[in-house]
C-alpha cells in the first residue's frame, strides 16, 4: 500500500496538468521544457494498450497519424500507417481525381497482393528478361506473361530464365495458362492472406498465386514468402486499423477552396468530399494554418450538414476559443499546432504561434468541455515528445519523422555518400506553387504581390521503412507508459505529472560527456 500513497513532497514538486500549466501561465512551454515524473507501476511496457478513439467510428490501434503533406502522405504511406494501426492523411496538392484514386488504392489494398507485378509479353526473348533482371536488380525471376490487353497467357518460371535459353522466345518457354494456378479477387474473400495461406498448404511446391478477374485480366500476384511474413506479423500486438468492411482506414485532406469571387466554393467542396466518401474515405481533414477562421468554420459546417456521420478533423488552432469554434461548427477532432513543425517558419515570418505543450493544455481543456478530441500536430522529434503530447491529446500528427521513410513520396538522393529524401513545408513557395497556397490564405495564382512563405524546403536522412520507424516510436511510448504505471492512454492522461526543466536539465537529458558508439544498428 505504501507504494501507491502519494507523498506530499511529490505533490509540491510534480504537479498535475491543471496545477502545473496554470502555475506556468506566463510562459509558453514545449516538449523539451518539461519532463514527466515517474509513478508507482505494476504495468510492463509490453502490456500497455495504445488504441485511441478520435471520433465515433474512427478508432486507431496506435495514436499516430502521418501529416497531409506532399512529401509525406500518399497512398503508400497511408497503407503503411494503417497496416501498423495508425492513419495516413492523403495531402491535397494534387488534382482532385488523383486524390480520389490515391484513397481507392488504400481502401482496396489487399495485404500481400502485389498489385502491379512486373509482366512480360509473349514475344520477348528470355535474353531480354535476363537483361531486365540485371538492369533493375530484381531479386526474383518468375514473371506473369500477359497479352497487350493485360489478359493472362501464362507464367514464365525462374527455372527457364537462364542464359542458355537467351535466344528462345517467352511464348515457347512459358508455363501455359491452363497449368497456372489462379484465383479471382472475389474468391480471396475478406481475409485474402488466410485464403492464400490455405492455398499454398494445399498445393505443395507452388510459391506464387496469380489473381485475376472474371475475364482473366491480371490483377496481381501473391507470393508464399509474403504470406508467411504477414502471418508472422499478425501475431504482432498492434493490429492494422480497418473499417467495418475489413478495409484499411484512410483519411484525406481538403482545403477551404474559394471560387472566382472569393467566396467559399461549397459546390466544389461538396462534390469532391461526396466522391471521397463514395470511395470509402474514413475521415476528412480540413487543413489550414489558421483554423479559427470563417473559411474553415464554414467548410466544416457545410460538410457536417451534408455528411452527419463523417468524422471531420479540422485545424490548426492553439486557443480554447479556436477549439470551441471548430467543435461548434461540427469538427470531431481538432489539430493543435501553430509554428512547431520542423519545416515551419510561421513564428519567424508571422510572429505568431504557441509552444506546443502550452497550446495542447489550453486546447485540451476546451476540447474536454466540447467532447471533441485533439491531435498534437508538429514538432515531434522523438518518442519522448509523443509520450508528453499524449498526456494531453488523443494522437500525434508527424511529418518530419516519416518523411525519410521508404513509403514517403519521392526518390532518395545521394549527397556525399548519405541518402536523403526531400521534405518541404506545405507553406513553402515550392509547395504553394503546386497548390497548397489556400492553406496559408494565399491564392495560387497570386503574382501581383509577394507571398510570404511560412515553410522551408529541406532534406531528411533516409530512415528505412515505416514499420521500423513506428516500432521504435511505439517502444518509446510504451516505456513512458510503464514509467507512469499507465495501462492505456486514458490512464496516461489522468496520471501525468509535470515539472519544468532548466537549461542544464535539458543538457542532462541527452547523452553527454561521452563519444557515442553505434554498434547495435
Ligand atoms: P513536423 O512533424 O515537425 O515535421 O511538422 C509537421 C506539421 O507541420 C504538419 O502536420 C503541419 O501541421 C505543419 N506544416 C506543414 N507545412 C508547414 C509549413 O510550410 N509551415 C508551417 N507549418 C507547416
Amino acid at each position: 500500500m505504501a507504494a501507491t500513497r502519494i507523498s506530499h513532497l511529490d505533490d509540491t514538486f510534480y504537479k498535475k496538468a491543471d496545477a502545473f500549466f496554470t502555475a506556468n501561465s506566463k510562459v509558453g512551454l514545449t516538449y523539451d521544457d518539461i519532463t514527466l515524473a515517474t509513478l508507482y507501476s505494476e504495468i510492463l511496457p509490453r502490456n500497455t494498450q495504445l488504441d485511441t478513439t478520435l471520433a465515433d467510428g474512427l478508432q486507431l490501434n496506435i495514436p499516430a497519424i502521418s501529416s497531409d503533406m506532399d512529401t509525406v502522405t500518399e497512398s503508400r504511406m497511408a497503407i503503411a500507417m494503417a497496416l501498423n494501426g495508425g492513419l495516413g492523411l492523403i495531402h491535397y496538392n494534387m488534382p482532385e481525381r488523383e486524390q480520389l484514386s490515391q484513397v481507392s488504392r488504400v481502401k482496396y489494398h489487399v495485404q500481400g497482393l502485389i498489385q502491379d507485378p512486373i509482366k512480360i509479353s509473349p514475344d520477348q526473348f528470355i535474353g531480354d528478361v535476363l537483361k531486365l533482371i540485371e538492369e533493375k536488380k530484381f531479386g526474383f525471376s518468375t514473371f506473369p506473361v500477359v497479352d497487350e490487353k493485360g489478359k493472362l497467357l501464362g507464367l514464365l518460371s525462374g527455372h527457364v530464365v537462364k542464359p542458355r535459353y537467351a535466344t528462345k522466345k517467352v511464348i515457347d518457354a512459358l508455363t501455359p495458362r491452363k497449368a497456372v494456378h489462379t484465383i479471382t479477387k472475389k474468391e480471396l474473400g475478406k481475409d485474402p492472406i488466410a485464403r492464400a495461406d490455405k492455398f499454398f498448404t494445399e498445393h505443395i511446391g507452388i510459391h506464387k498465386l496469380l489473381v485475376v478477374d472474371d475475364d482473366d485480366q491480371m490483377l496481381g500476384l501473391i507470393t508464399m514468402s509474403d504470406v508467411e511474413r504477414i502471418t508472422l506479423e499478425r501475431k504482432a500486438q498492434f493490429k492494422p486499423a480497418r473499417d467495418a468492411q475489413f478495409r484499411l482506414i484512410c483519411g484525406a485532406a481538403v482545403s477551404a477552396t474559394r471560387n472566382a469571387f472569393g467566396g467559399l466554393d461549397e459546390k466544389r467542396i461538396l462534390e469532391h468530399v461526396s466522391a471521397l466518401v463514395e470511395r470509402g474515405v474514413d475521415v476528412v481533414a480540413v487543413s489550414t494554418a489558421h483554423g479559427h477562421s470563417k473559411g474553415v468554420g464554414d467548410t466544416v459546417k457545410v460538410l457536417r450538414d451534408a455528411f452527419p456521420k463523417l468524422p471531420i478533423i479540422a485545424g490548426n488552432v492553439t486557443s480554447a476559443a479556436g477549439v470551441e469554434y471548430l467543435a461548434d461548427c461540427g469538427a470531431n477532432a481538432i489539430k493543435v499546432g501553430q509554428g512547431p513543425g520542423s519545416i515551419c517558419t510561421t513564428r519567424i515570418v508571422a510572429g505568431v504561434g504557441i509552444p506546443q505543450m502550452t497550446a495542447l493544455y489550453v486546447c485540451s481543456r476546451a476540447a474536454a468541455k466540447k467532447r471533441v478530441s485533439i491531435l498534437a500536430d508538429g514538432g515531434i522529434t522523438k518518442s519522448g515528445d509523443i509520450v508528453k503530447a499524449l498526456t494531453l491529446s488523443s494522437a500525434v500528427i508527424c511529418g518530419g519523422i516519416f518523411a525519410g521513410c521508404t513509403e514517403a513520396p519521392g526518390e532518395a538522393v545521394e549527397i556525399s555518400g548519405k541518402m536523403y529524401k526531400h521534405y518541404r513545408g506545405m507553406g513553402s513557395l515550392a509547395a504553394m506553387k503546386s497548390g497548397s497556397a489556400a492553406r496559408y490564405g494565399h491564392e495560387k495564382a497570386d503574382t501581383t504581390r509577394k507571398v510570404a512563405a511560412e515553410g522551408i524546403e529541406a532534406l531528411k536522412e533516409v530512415s528505412g521503412s515505416v514499420d521500423r520507424v513506428l516500432a521504435q516510436l511505439i517502444g518509446g511510448i510504451q516505456s513512458g507508459m510503464g514509467y507512469l504505471g499507465a495501462k492505456d492512454l486514458e490512464q496516461l492522461r489522468s496520471k501525468a505529472r509535470y515539472i519544468r526543466v532548466s537549461p542544464a536539465g535539458q543538457r542532462e537529458a541527452a547523452p553527454h560527456d561521452v563519444v557515442e558508439l553505434k554498434t547495435g544498428n
